[in-house]
């Protein structure tokens, strides 16, 4: 018998960081455009914020349009879910086509359950942390997931201002990342007012994927604009993580 392929990593092969745009602050008239864009522009993953009006204010999209974006894009769709019992959807979004899928720790009694259940259906299994949650709610699964994302506005929409308050508890996943060898397995994920001006101070606490939207798709302009936005966005994150070129 012969044991199953290692799964390829989520890092970078030339270990630069990850540029994740959310598309939320993107054109949604014009999504599947915006999409085609940011990928020409240099995105790493595609960020899909999925809200439920019920663990978040707000109310977003759902499996249906990770399955239209699934059919335009073979960039890394990055699905974080913002909705209560995300058990009871994971299979349905592996199925339409996401790569990552990520669920809070504070929306179910069953995070460990529902990694299983996400990577039994192929993709990768992340677990999200709003701001006032504390690491050490990933001691007995951080080998099981694939990807943590640390919050650093409160979920739900975007355009807030970055809580400098979460860097010591991306810092503290660092180590616990680190001391347990897992660095190419898990990778570290930060969310909420990343830009030029946060991107540095994030990647400095050991952050190594980056979402942005607003910082990204403001004011809209295309692949063009989108293209520098990230290219000024990932040095600043590679001089926070002591990786430039
Ligand atoms: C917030 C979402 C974020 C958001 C980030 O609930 O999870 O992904 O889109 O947007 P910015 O980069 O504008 O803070
Ligand atoms: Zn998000």
């Amino acid at each position: 018998m012969t044991a199953p392929a290692a799964r390829p990593t989520l890092a970078r092969t030339d270990g630069q960081p990850i540029l994740a745009p959310s598309i939320l602050s993107a054109d949604f008239a014009r999504l599947g455009q915006e999409v085609t864009d940011v990928v020409a522009a240099g995105a790493d993953w595609i960020h899909v914020d999925v809200m439920d009006g019920r663990f978040v204010p707000n109310i977003t999209i759902g499996p249906l349009v990770v399955r239209a974006l699934r059919k335009i894009t073979q960039a890394t769709l990055d699905v974080h879910l913002m909705i209560v019992e995300p058990e009871r959807y994971v299979a349905e979004f592996c199925q339409a086509g996401a790569d990552v899928v990520t669920i809070h720790a504070e929306a179910t009694p069953h995070v460990h359950r529902a990694l299983q259940q996400i990577k039994a259906c192929g993709a990768r299994a992340g677990v999200s942390l709003n701001p006032s949650t504390h690491e050490s709610c990933l001691e007995y699964v951080l080998d099981d997931c694939d990807l943590v994302l640390v919050m650093s506005v409160n979920p739900g929409f975007g355009g807030q201002s970055f809580l400098r308050e979460v860097l010591p508890k991306v810092a503290a996943i660092r180590r616990m990342i680190d001391a347990r060898g897992l660095q190419d397995q898990v990778a570290l994920e930060i969310d909420g007012g990343i830009s030029t001006s946060t991107a540095r101070e994030a990647a400095a606490a050991g952050a190594r994927a980056f979402v942005a939207g607003n910082a990204v798709f403001s004011g809209g302009g295309g692949s063009k604009a989108y293209a520098q936005r990230i290219a000024d966005i990932r040095t600043e994150a590679a001089l926070g993580a002591g990786v430039m070129t």
